[in-house]
């Protein structure tokens, strides 16, 4: 990372969701992080852990129940109506699910023109010839642009969803686990794609996964969640050479390893116990309840993220036993 300016700042956010029983949901239960200009910061946890929320709510897209974002020294929950859109220029989203995160009834030219018709960047030739460098930008033709969703695969779409973030000239973008719904042999493509962009257009990610795999191939750091806390935050080097956190190395056990001297010796750690809930948490680490090494302390007092290593942050009690 040889650029440090930050880029997106992340301060103790919450966002609970009030649920129709009058209870709360904790789904991002005070985080903090940077983003650095130029980095993919990877985000990763079990399905339901709060990554989605977690990026939208750092685009503005949900309120925030505590905690700021700034994104370029402003905060984005503190923005007016006009400044807001002014934002959605700069930060976008890439979302999971080609499939139900393109509009069928519209043709793919007004799906990735959509940024460029609301901010009213480009009109006429103009928007034509940006139409065309989009698409061509992600690796379709320009033929493609009087289609409609439902003539291309998953792998197609999901270039068309990136054609369609890109459309604005963004900054920065969050890429919400946009290769899990792909087939295995185009995910490679479409991070491919985003690693290629980023370096063309110096742009900042955010990649959300639910596994480590990938994660390590694009990210600079990665950022591991478990029940809507950061429970350790590092370069994706050192995650992958020493991970710190139980639930990190559960994690990491779980992947396959191209080496089949390590991947024979490995030792899977299952992850055991129930998993705590999101609407009435333990009081004190929400791991616990699946981790081998829980004592007393670990059901009462909520471990803080500490520097254990040179920029290497875990959230554990017994961390120098691991
Ligand atoms: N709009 C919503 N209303 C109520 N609960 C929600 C809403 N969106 C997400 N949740 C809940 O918040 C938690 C985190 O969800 P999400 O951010 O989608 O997780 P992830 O992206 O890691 O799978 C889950 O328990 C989910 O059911
Ligand atoms: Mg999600």
């Amino acid at each position: 990372m040889a650029n440090k300016t930050i880029t997106v700042e992340v301060k103790d956010l919450k966002k609970y969701f009030m649920l129709p029983t009058k209870k709360y949901l904790k789904a991002v239960d005070g985080v903090s992080f940077n983003i650095y200009k130029g980095e993919t910061l990877g985000l990763v946890g079990e399905s339901g852990c709060g990554k989605t929320t977690c990026g939208k709510t750092i685009l503005g897209l949900y309120d925030a129940t505590a905690g700021e974002v700034n994104f370029d020294g402003f905060s984005v929950h503190k923005k007016s109506k006009k400044e807001r859109k002014d934002f959605t220029k700069r930060a976008q989203i890439i979302f999971q699910d080609p499939y139900s995160s393109l509009n069928p009834r519209m043709t793919v030219g007004d799906i990735i023109a959509e940024g460029i018709d609301i901010h009213g960047i480009h009109n006429g030739k103009d928007r034509k010839d940006k139409l065309f460098e989009l698409i061509s930008m992600v690796g379709l033709n320009k033929e493609h642009i009087s289609r409609f969703p439902h003539e291309f695969s998953g792998g197609q779409r999901q270039r068309i969803g990136i054609a369609r973030a890109l459309a604005v000239e963004p900054e920065f973008i969050v890429c919400d686990e946009p290769i899990s719904a792909l087939d295995v042999s185009i995910q490679a493509q479409v991070v491919n794609l985003l690693i290629d962009l980023q370096k063309k257009k110096n742009l900042t990610y955010l990649f959300i996964a639910h596994d480590l795999s990938m994660v390590k191939y694009i990210s600079d750091r990665v950022g591991v969640m478990y029940l809507g806390n950061l429970v350790e935050i590092t370069s994706s080097h050192q995650l992958y050479r020493d991970p710190k956190h139980p639930y990190t190395k559960a994690l990491l056990s779980s992947i396959p390893i191209p080496d089949p001297k390590i991947e024979r010796n490995k030792k899977i750690i299952p992850l055991e116990g129930e998993v705590s809930s999101p609407i009435n948490p333990i009081a004190g680490c929400k791991f616990a309840s699946r981790c081998s090494l829980a004592k007393d302390m670990c059901r009462n007092q909520v471990p803080t993220l500490k520097e254990v290593d040179n920029q290497h942050f875990v959230a554990c009690h017994f961390i120098d036993r691991i």
